[in-house]
């Protein structure tokens, strides 16, 4: 890989004044830089888009940074999972050049007062089910981006809402890079590897599957025709019997997120469905 000979130490940066240091002497070598930003526990889908970064010819940082301000009160922070020696080695092995490890006081300075504010594709769905969450993803992304100032930046379609809450900032802010979608890693059996999956037990684990199953199931009857509405109520039903409680089923407009009734350019199928404590999140293009 391109990245392993050209970068065979990695930097790791701690303080503000490295990352910037290790940013500048690499742009001025290699003419730029890509970014894939992270909360660690780095899994398949992560190692992707790291290797996607890699394979673009420019140097990529990736950074580690479990951001308290996309979690609810109610969610447990210390309960996400972190393994800073595993990720460090893995993010080697795909030829990562700079990793960026901040810390909480970093990336909120004391007396911080600034957050993005977001609407759009931010509304609805994981919005609604998650208040202010995007405005953490989108805050910490602003300052990530700020930091790092890559050409592009890497994120999974696993997480579709959130690719185009930061496409439109992206967009809004007029921030001088380009957001590129990586498509979603799935296990063998289809399920969208996510770092919540390691949470599921063994009987949900086996039942995971099914949403991926059922979200392809129904893009193929829209894809071919069929009306809308009484497909995805029956998915719902189908989703619900397989022991899923499932918290939204939709047919959207890909970029916007808004709901539509019939399948158009770009509609995308989305899903959040619970199995025990576990959310799980996927999406798939119809056609
Ligand atoms: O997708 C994630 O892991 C996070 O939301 C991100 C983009 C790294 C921001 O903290």
């Amino acid at each position: 890989m391109a990245g392993c000979t050209k970068f065979p130490i990695m930097i790791i940066a701690r303080t503000l004044t490295d990352l910037r240091a290790a940013c500048a002497s690499l742009r001025a070598e290699f003419g730029g830089l890509t970014f894939v930003p992270t909360m660690g526990a780095l899994h398949e889908g992560h190692k992707t888009l790291v290797r996607e970064a890699v394979a673009s010819g420019a140097p990529a940082v990736t950074s580690i940074f479990v951001n308290p301000l996309q979690f609810a009160p109610t969610e447990d922070l210390s309960r996400y999972p972190r393994d800073e020696a595993g990720d460090l080695a893995a993010l080697e092995a795909c030829g990562c050049a700079l990793v960026w490890l901040p810390d909480v006081a970093t990336m909120y300075p004391p007396g911080e007062a600034t957050t993005i504010s977001l609407a759009g594709p931010a509304e609805r769905w994981e919005g609604d089910a998650r208040p202010g969450h995007f405005r953490g993803v989108a805050t910490v992304c602003a300052k990530l981006f700020g930091q790092v100032r890559p050409d592009r930046a890497y994120f999974g379609e696993k997480d579709w809402q959130q690719l185009q809450v930061i496409k439109r900032m992206v967009a809004d802010l007029l921030l001088p890079l380009e957001i590129v979608g990586v498509p979603t890693v799935r296990e063998a059996d289809g399920l969208a590897m996510s770092s919540r999956n390691r949470f599921l037990n063994p009987d949900e684990r086996a039942v995971a599957p099914a949403l991926y199953r059922v979200l392809r199931s129904v893009a193929g009857d829209l894809a071919g025709g069929a009306v809308a509405a009484p497909v995805l109520a029956s998915a719902r039903e189908a989703l619900t019997a397989a022991g899923f409680a499932v918290d939204y089923l939709a047919l959207v407009d890909g970029p916007t997120l808004a709901p539509v009734e019939t399948v158009g350019t770009g509609s995308r199928l989305i899903a959040t469905a619970r199995l025990g404590p576990v959310r799980l999140l996927d999406n798939v293009a119809i056609g």
